[in-house]
């Protein structure tokens, strides 16, 4: 076994890379050259980089795109994307324009609240507890006053807390539960400093301190009361278009492959992935917490005890309605939202929405997006519009030339698209210039 190293964090970026070199490759295989050209010429926005997290040793770049054509509550949008998964971007833009022209989306704010918990043991009465509880509550909010001072002025702030009884599922288990209004701000950081400063001041007024542990501290990233509705609708012959020729057959399919993904787990997991692909998109390029969002999503998706989608269709007197309701804490101000330049410019692209409009537009790139996978999915299947947008990933994999690539764009408009067929096309193209 290695050597474990330590004051590895000390080093500096080229020492850290020595040491990766000496250690993790065999061969130099232009490993240096690689993650230095990956890191920016500009030196101050390199370090801006650098300290987004420890030990940063190069950027690792992900496309950043735009979806234009969304009509998000009549307003207009060019949502920012930032994914790698070719086609999301595609499908995205395609169902904004196909709801462009029918009305767009409509999105609502059903709730905001955030929660926290304080998990503790107490050997003792519970009666006892509970009456301390009450006495030390109005201490426990004046003991954060500092930390909520600001976020009281702009709107927000603790909204609830309670002391739990958990004691029947593990022996002298209870728990503070607190709500928050984090307003513009994702407000982990908000939420957990007055959690450990609850914690401090629970544990140490009580008469004998010994008899409190606290276990932890910390926000829960399942946030059922922080909804958002987002929704299309229109009449059903209005769905028509030139991949829909018979709009009641489209709408009647549609549902029913959404009620499928109500039905089926297996079939609910990859349907919420497609909802995902967009709304995950929309949270990396605004700088938000793609881990917390997707937690929450899923967590929702099971709320009832199935896993579910978390998108309803219906058709109903000639009305075809589609929509979402997901939980997504995002934040406009804090984190990364400012500080990561493209970040702050997606945010500016969007208006600099404040956080309920972020989540309107979140939750509509999620819809857009599961609406086109259900549309191709339902038409033509999905690998033709999938494998078109792949079609670059192959050949750039087969380091095929500007020309080659152009060729085979124009040769794969009308013939299948496999890592084989492309493979062997510009094999021959390469071999005698010419195309089967
Ligand atoms: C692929 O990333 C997403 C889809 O599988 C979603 C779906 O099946 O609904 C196309």
């Amino acid at each position: 076994m290695k050597k474990p190293i330590s004051g590895f964090s000390k080093l500096n970026k080229s020492e850290k890379i020595e040491w990766l070199l000496k250690n993790s490759f065999s061969s130099d295989n232009n490993i240096k050259s690689i993650l230095l050209q990956y890191c920016n010429s500009n030196e101050k926005l390199q370090k801006l980089h650098d300290e987004f997290a420890e030990n940063t040793i190069s950027n690792f770049y992900l496309p950043f795109a735009i979806a234009p054509n969304f009509l998000i509550n009549n307003k207009p949008y060019t949502i920012p994307m930032v994914t790698e998964e070719s086609s999301v971007i595609a499908a995205a833009s395609k169902s904004a324009k196909f709801w462009l022209e029918r009305g767009g989306f409509k999105a609502t704010v059903l709730s905001t609240t955030k929660v926290g918990q304080v998990h503790l043991i107490y050997k003792g009465n519970f009666k006892i507890l509970k009456k301390y509880f009450e006495k030390i509550k109005p201490k426990l909010i004046s003991d954060v006053s500092s930390i909520t001072a600001n976020m009281n002025k702009r709107g927000g702030g603790i909204k609830s807390i309670e002391l739990l009884n958990f004691s029947d599922k593990i022996e002298n288990y209870f728990q503070i539960k607190a709500t928050f209004d984090t307003h513009d701000a994702m407000g982990a950081n908000f939420i957990n400093s007055c959690l450990e400063q609850f914690s401090k001041t629970f544990k140490d007024n009580f008469k004998d301190t010994n008899e409190i542990e606290i276990i932890m501290s910390i926000l829960s990233n399942y946030v059922p009361e922080c909804i958002v509705k987002a929704e299309v609708c229109c009449e059903v012959d209005l769905l028509s278009d030139s991949s829909i020729i018979n709009p009641l057959d489209f709408a009647n399919k549609f549902v029913r492959a959404v009620k499928i993904a109500e039905v089926d787990k297996y079939r609910a997991v990859t349907h919420n992935k497609g909802i995902m692909n967009g709304i995950d998109s929309v949270v990396i390029a605004t700088g938000n917490d793609f881990r917390a969002i997707e937690s929450a999503a899923h967590a929702y998706a099971s709320r009832s005890g199935n896993y579910k989608s978390l998108t309803k269709a219906s058709v109903e007197k000639n009305i075809f309605k589609f929509s979402i309701e997901i939980p997504l804490a995002l934040g406009t101000v804090g984190g990364l939202t400012k500080l990561h330049p493209l970040a702050n410019l997606a945010l500016e692209l969007l208006d600099n929405p404040n956080s309920r409009d972020l989540m309107k537009i979140t939750a509509v790139a999620g819809l857009a997006q599961n609406f086109a996978a259900i549309k191709s999915l339902i038409t033509t299947g999905i690998q033709h519009g999938h494998m078109k947008m792949h079609l670059i990933n192959i050949l750039n994999q087969l380091k095929a030339s500007e020309k080659e690539k152009e060729k085979a764009v124009e040769y794969f408009k009308t013939n299948m698209v496999s890592y084989l067929t492309v493979d062997l096309f510009v094999n021959k193209l390469r071999s005698n210039g010419k195309i089967l």
